[in-house]
């Protein structure tokens, strides 16, 4: 399924090549619309819709990760983690991870207690780097606002929640 959201962005990319002379951007998303689908259809013939359908997708690509947190925390990374959090992660998940921010009404989330061990057991740190940096569904992705080093640190601060 991510796949699909990767390859709309190549698709949009040669769509506008197609077009250089004066594109209405209607005609380069009509295109891009009956485009997608054609590799979609071929690689995962299960939801050939829903490129079709998805806005920018919020993922961008985390590139290679490794496959073990290569990050030592210290208590100055995990302060400048911690105040990511807040800004970044707390109107979401809440300050302390139980999952009841000030956005969460609103946006009509589902979330989870990341206080609560079980929520994060079945994730490897390699999964909540990709998670953080990529977004996923209503979560937005973290991107490049943060650097590898914090994105680590992120996942490190937020494991914690549940040691308290
Ligand atoms: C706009 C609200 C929002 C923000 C901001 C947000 N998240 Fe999320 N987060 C979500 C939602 C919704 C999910 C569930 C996604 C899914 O499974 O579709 C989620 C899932 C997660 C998960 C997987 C476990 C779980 O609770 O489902 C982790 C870990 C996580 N977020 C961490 C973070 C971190 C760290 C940040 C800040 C860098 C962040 N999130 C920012 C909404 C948000």
């Amino acid at each position: 399924m991510l796949k699909l959201l990767f390859a709309v962005p190549p698709l949009l990319f040669i769509a506008l090549l197609a077009q250089t002379a004066a594109a209405p951007s209607a005609q380069t998303a009509a295109f891009a619309q009956t485009a997608a689908p054609e590799p979609a259809a071929a690689s995962e013939p299960a939801a050939p819709a829903e490129p079709a359908t998805a806005p920018e997708p919020a993922v961008t690509p985390a590139g290679p990760v490794p496959d073990t947190n290569p990050v030592k925390p210290t208590a100055e990374s995990q302060a400048r983690a911690a105040a990511t959090y807040k800004i970044d992660c707390s109107m979401c998940h809440g300050a302390d991870g139980n999952g009841k921010g000030d956005l969460v009404a609103d946006m009509g989330l589902k979330m989870q207690d990341l206080r609560v061990p079980a929520t994060l057991q079945g994730m490897s740190d390699k999964d909540l780097y990709i998670l953080i940096h990529d977004g996923k569904g209503k979560m937005p992705a973290e991107g490049d606002r943060a650097k590898p080093d914090d994105v680590w640190n992120l996942v490190i601060l937020i494991r914690s929640f549940a040691k308290k």
